[in-house]
């Protein structure tokens, strides 16, 4: 991270003094520096000249003293509070009386770290995330002793450097960790409890959500040792179970088994993780019917016609189908349709319940064969996301059928249990409503949340868009359907949810 924030800032064209620990850290350091702009490089990115003069922008030093002249010093070592108090009391003894210094830190409340310094008007965090040179927000962090033209000067930097400042208080989390790690250690609790594998966690939440890695792509990448930072110091403030590090991830790190960093983690880095993607369901395209009328009825009609899939909705035409999917807007009347259907239906012919939000098991029964019967989503109907949900009572050869069926389809299918939200509504409704329960408390404005998610984690929207563009109708539904699975008090939809949805107001 060190080196990442001195590449930041020597591209920005400023003098850096990097300082290490001992001189090999210093040569690791030196390495990152090389590495990450060699690349750059390769790619076309960046001229050999422009690298050359950005390097020559960095010294390095294990010198303390070397940090004399600087304005601005942006510490970055491990994440415990006596180590930070030690390096800080020496860029106190060190550094111009005027000079502003900065923690990187992700846990740790900058505050801690202020008060043991002579200058705790000029102590502010800076917040960069992972890849630094890549992300482009950068969480200022003003404690209640920081004076106001330290927290702008550092601003006015960061935004000098092509990034985005969103400038916040001393939160355990700050924004994005805040909104980002809940989320995480649920997808890792997810794994634990065995809804779903890996694998289709992560492919659900690329292809289901469009994020840019599945969580624990992500979380490798970050390191476990950090997320547990996080999560522990998220939690001391929280008190939200959410946050309470899952069993599995302290196991990890326990091993040593920290991520990318250390070759291995969720994943193992001999050979990427993108190997391990599933491959291609292979055959003809099934014929298909529908039973049931409305938005998802044409989305499965429109998908049926790109994939050159026969489609049938007449109560003779079922009896000559492979799947036929349930996809009325109403879930009483889909229990109807669907058990006349299951009635005209071959034998083999694998009956698919559609749902937004609670388990399958109710309508599974209600078509007196549910060993033929999968729950399915589309988190985006026009999408390419299928989930698949097993119940207690589907035979896994069924099971293995919907997801073959749907594969020729086109469609990526993901499997996971029958519980609320399969996947992707499951890890995102709950994330959102962190969200709109931090805008709520007033911590961050609209604009701040969004920009710190799409900025900072590289999220194609923000919670706050997010949730008017998903319906905050159908987020109270969901978290209604979560809460009511789980009685977990923090998935229960917050007041400024419910209220818009009276008011009938989008959130922006
Ligand atoms: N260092 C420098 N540059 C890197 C890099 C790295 N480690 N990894 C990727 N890049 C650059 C590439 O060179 C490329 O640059 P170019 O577009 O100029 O050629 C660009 O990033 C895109 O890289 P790739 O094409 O190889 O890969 P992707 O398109 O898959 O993007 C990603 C990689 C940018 C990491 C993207 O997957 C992403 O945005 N992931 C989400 C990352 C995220 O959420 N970060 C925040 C974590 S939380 C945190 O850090 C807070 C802390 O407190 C825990």
């Amino acid at each position: 991270m060190g080196a990442g924030i001195a590449e930041v800032l020597a591209r920005g064209g400023l003098a850096v003094v990097g300082i290490e620990v001992n001189q090999d850290a210093l040569e690791r350091g030196r390495g990152h520096l090389e590495n990450s702009t060699g690349r750059a490089v390769k790619r076309g990115r960046l001229t050999e000249d422009a690298q050359r003069e950005i390097l020559g922008r960095v010294a390095l030093s294990t010198d303390f003293a070397d940090l004399g002249d600087c304005d601005l010093v942006i510490e970055a070592v491990p994440e415990r509070l006596d180590l930070k108090r030690k390096v800080f009391a020496e860029l106190d003894r060190v550094c111009r009386d005027d000079a502003v210094l900065a923690t990187n830190t992700s846990s740790l409340p900058v505050t801690d770290i202020a008060v043991s310094t002579g200058r705790p008007t000029k102590i502010v965090g800076v917040h960069f995330f992972n890849p630094a040179p890549v992300m482009k927000l950068v969480e200022v962090i003003a404690t209640v002793l920081t004076e106001p033209d330290a927290v702008t000067r550092v601003a006015d930097l960061v935004r000098s450097l092509g990034k985005t400042p969103v400038t916040i208080g001393d939160r355990a989390g700050f924004v994005a960790n805040r909104l980002l790690f809940g989320y995480l250690n649920q997808a890792a609790s997810m794994l634990e409890s065995g809804h779903a594998t890996r694998d289709d966690i992560d492919t659900a939440m690329k292809t289901g959500a469009g994020l840019p890695m599945g969580p624990f792509t992500l979380m490798d990448l970050i390191g476990l040792d950090t997320c547990l930072e996080v999560l522990d110091a998220i939690y001391a403030e929280s008190r939200d179970r959410r946050h309470a590090a899952s069993p599995l991830l302290r196991e990890l790190v326990t091993a040593g088994l920290l991520g990318r960093k250390s070759g291995r983690g969720f994943y193992t880095y001999d050979k990427s993780a993108a190997e391990s993607a599933a491959e291609a369901a292979a055959g003809p395209a099934p014929v298909v019917g529908v039973v049931g009328v409305g938005p998802l009825a044409d989305a499965i009609a429109a998908l049926c016609d790109r994939a050159g899939a026969e489609l049938r909705d007449s109560a003779a035409g079922l009896a000559g189908c492979e799947l036929i999917i349930e996809a009325a807007e109403d879930a009483e009347a889909g229990r109807a349709l669907l058990s006349a259907a299951a009635q005209a239906a071959a034998p083999d012919a694998v009956l698919a319940v559609t749902s937004a939000d609670g388990p399958v098991i109710g309508q599974a029964m209600a078509t007196g064969r549910p060993a033929g019967t999968v729950g399915l989503h589309l988190p985006d109907p026009a999408g390419t996301l299928a989930e698949v949900a097993a119940t207690v009572a589907t035979a896994p050869e069924a099971a293995d059928r919907a997801a073959d069926l749907l594969g020729r389809l086109g469609l990526t299918v993901v499997r996971c249990r029958d519980r609320a939200g399969f996947i992707v509504d499951a890890l995102r409704f709950p994330y959102l409503n962190d969200a709109a329960a931090m805008l709520g408390a007033g911590y961050a404005d609209a604009d701040s949340i969004d920009a710190a998610m799409t900025l900072g984690c590289g999220y194609p929207t923000g919670p706050i868009a997010d949730l008017d563009r998903l319906g905050l109708d159908r987020a109270v539904t969901v978290l209604n359907a979560l809460h009511t699975e789980t009685r977990d008090p923090a998935l229960a939809p917050v007041p400024l949810l419910t209220e818009h949805v009276t008011a009938a107001r989008p959130l922006r």
